[in-house]
């Protein structure tokens, strides 16, 4: 009785080995790998990668682009037309309209599809005759001020075609009318990253060879490759293959950014967001910076100082590894204590190597990605270059000939002068 019962039970356990194994096996990885590859969204990754989905979900990368019609709360500002039109009339004082008052478009809320951005500023996404366009209202954070935005040309600049590629993921652009398109997800989802995933999605767990093949790592391409990465948005410029696309139109992870994308200089006539020493003037161009630094020939990329998504990442601002300056030092261990090291009592390296100098939504509130400090001797040689020194040093009388001056003679005396630099961790 005994024996027919185990047997039974071996019987089921077999048949149940044997269900799960085709189950597996009735999956074809050619079948799947014959279909065109596709983006599948990151609700979809979620499903298996819970802990990168969460790490991701609290940056910002997450909350670029928000359906208002799914997230009400995406609005970080009341729509008040008549604080916005406060606003609007200093700014026609000012004469930095550029059309009158009561000819500007201001959009209801409820005619509002998206929001962008939240961190320096907020824009808002609406829609004529079938395109997206960037409505000319823009609100900044730091200084709780609507400001105008392309006020007398906003309904010719459709979202999709001028910023689309670095805001939402998987944008195709309507090959007919490249004004209007399509994108699977808003923000910029795990597939901006990691290329359209539907292959690696549908393949079982248990097929790990296929399913690493099938999705780029970041941190299994080359350095230079994986940077390109996020050299793909945090860059300004021109697609080669897309005409009046501002983004990297058929660029995908993996593959080498130059042939789709020319970024901007000051050399190429690009006053406005370039200084004269290429220096960036503007904002999202960390790649432009970076490529001229020490750290780029070293090998210290974006993923060296910032984790993307990682469990337990600190509470740092713009996700840096450690806080401010304290994520130089997890590297430089010893600064030579000559030089502007030596005048300065504290260690704000970020202060002086990467100096608020970029502008967002208001000047100065990015920093420099080049990591070299910019002495006064900068802007004495020309004024439209900004220097380090002024971003603390900046009261109006501060003559920039005599602070050269002092630091010349104060940074050549025989150093070292006080202590090592130790950064102060403010998270602690
Ligand atoms: C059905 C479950 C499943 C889904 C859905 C899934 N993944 Fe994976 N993923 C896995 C497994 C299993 C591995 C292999 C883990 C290992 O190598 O140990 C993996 C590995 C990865 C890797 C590392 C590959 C490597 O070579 O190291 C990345 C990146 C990745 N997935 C991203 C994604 C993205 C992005 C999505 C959504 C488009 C996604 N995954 C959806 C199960 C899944
Ligand atoms: C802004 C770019 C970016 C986005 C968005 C992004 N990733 Fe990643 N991901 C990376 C980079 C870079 C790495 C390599 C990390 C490293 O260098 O250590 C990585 C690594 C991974 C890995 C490999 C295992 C590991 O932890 O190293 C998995 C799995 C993964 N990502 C899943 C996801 C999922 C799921 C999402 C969306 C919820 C997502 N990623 C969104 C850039 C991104
Ligand atoms: C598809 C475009 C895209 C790609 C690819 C991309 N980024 Fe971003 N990144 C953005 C946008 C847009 C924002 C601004 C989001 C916001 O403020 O809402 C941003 C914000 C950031 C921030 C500030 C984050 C925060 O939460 O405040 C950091 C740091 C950053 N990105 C690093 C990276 C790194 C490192 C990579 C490459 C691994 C990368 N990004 C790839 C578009 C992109
Ligand atoms: C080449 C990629 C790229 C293009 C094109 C681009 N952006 Fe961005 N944008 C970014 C990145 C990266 C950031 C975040 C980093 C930064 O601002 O330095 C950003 C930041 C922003 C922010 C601020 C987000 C916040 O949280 O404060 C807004 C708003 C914004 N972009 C709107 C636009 C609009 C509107 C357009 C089109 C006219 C546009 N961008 C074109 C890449 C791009
Ligand atoms: C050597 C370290 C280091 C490297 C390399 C680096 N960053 Fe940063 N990044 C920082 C620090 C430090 C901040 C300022 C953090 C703060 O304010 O606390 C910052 C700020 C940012 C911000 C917020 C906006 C701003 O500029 O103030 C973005 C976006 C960003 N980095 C993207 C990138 C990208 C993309 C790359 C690669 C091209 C990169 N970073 C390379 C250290 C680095
Ligand atoms: C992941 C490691 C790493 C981190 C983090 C890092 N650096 Fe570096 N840095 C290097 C390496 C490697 C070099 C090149 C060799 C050297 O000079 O030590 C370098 C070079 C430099 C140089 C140029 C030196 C020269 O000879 O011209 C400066 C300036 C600099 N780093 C400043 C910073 C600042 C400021 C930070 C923080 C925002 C920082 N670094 C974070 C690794 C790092
Ligand atoms: C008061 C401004 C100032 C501060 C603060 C500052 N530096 Fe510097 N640093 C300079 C100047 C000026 C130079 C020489 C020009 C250059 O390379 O940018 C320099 C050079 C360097 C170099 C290259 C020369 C060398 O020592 O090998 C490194 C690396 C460096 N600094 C790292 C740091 C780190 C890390 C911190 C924070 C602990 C820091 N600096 C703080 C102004 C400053
Ligand atoms: C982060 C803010 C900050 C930056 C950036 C900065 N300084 Fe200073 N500087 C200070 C403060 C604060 C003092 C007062 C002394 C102290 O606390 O170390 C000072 C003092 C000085 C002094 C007077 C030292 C003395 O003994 O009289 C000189 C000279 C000087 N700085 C030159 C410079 C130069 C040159 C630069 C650019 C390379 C610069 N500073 C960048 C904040 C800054």
């Amino acid at each position: 009785m005994r024996k027919t019962c185990f047997i039974h039970v071996c019987v089921a356990l077999l048949a149940l080995l044997a269900s799960g194994c085709s189950s597996g096996e009735s999956v074809n990885v050619a079948k799947i790998t014959s279909q065109p590859k596709a983006f599948v969204g990151s609700e979809n990754c979620k499903t298996c990668h819970l802990e990168h989905y969460d790490s991701w979900k609290i940056t910002n990368h997450s909350r670029m682009a928000q359906d208002v019609t799914k997230n009400k709360d995406a609005f970080i500002v009341d729509i008040n037309h008549k604080v916005i039109m406060a606003d609007f009339k200093k700014l026609e004082e000012k004469g930095k309209l550029k059309m009158p008052l009561d000819k500007i478009y201001f959009p209801k809320k409820d005619e509002i599809k998206y929001t962008l951005g939240n961190e320096w500023k907020q824009r808002y996404i609406v829609e004529k005759d079938g395109v997206l366009y960037i409505s000319p209202i823009q609100f900044n954070t730091e200084t709780g001020r609507w400001v105008n935005y392309h006020d007398n040309d906003w309904d010719k600049r459709p979202w999709l075609l001028k910023c689309g590629g670095c805001h939402t993921t998987g944008v195709k652009l309507d090959k007919n009318d490249p004004s209007k398109g399509t994108f699977s997800e808003p923000g910029v989802g795990c597939e901006a990253c990691h290329g359209a995933g539907s292959w690696h999605a549908a393949l079982p767990k248990t097929a790990l060879f296929e399913k690493r093949e099938t999705i780029i790592n970041p941190a299994k391409l080359p350095r230079g490759t994986a940077v390109q990465i996020c050299g793909s948005c945090h860059n300004r410029g021109k697609s080669t293959m897309q005409k009046g696309a501002s983004w990297a139109v058929g660029y995908t992870p993996g593959k080498a950014l130059e042939p789709f994308y020319v970024s901007t200089s000051y050399a190429s006539g690009d006053k406005k967001h370039v200084y004269p020493n290429e220096f960036s003037k503007a904002h999202h161009q960390q790649y432009i910076d970076w490529l001229k630094s020490e750290h780029r020939r070293e090998g210290v990329t974006c993923t060296s100082c910032h984790s993307v998504h990682e469990l337990g990442m600190p509470a740092t601002r713009f996700q840096t590894k450690a806080a401010g300056s304290a994520s130089c030092l997890t590297c430089h261990k010893q600064q030579n204590s000559n030089m502007a090291h030596s005048i300065h009592s504290f260690a704000n390296c970020v202060g002086c190597h990467m100096p608020r100098i970029a502008k967002s939504a208001e000047s100065a509130d990015i920093h420099s990605h080049v990591f070299k400090t910019l002495l006064p001797s900068e802007t004495i040689n020309n004024p439209e270059n900004p220097n380090s020194c002024q971003t603390c040093h900046r009261h109006k009388d501060d003559n920039l000939v005599e602070l050269q001056k002092r630091f010349e003679e104060l940074a050549s005396m025989p150093a070292p002068q006080g202590k090592v630099m130790q950064p102060v961790n403010v998270y602690k």
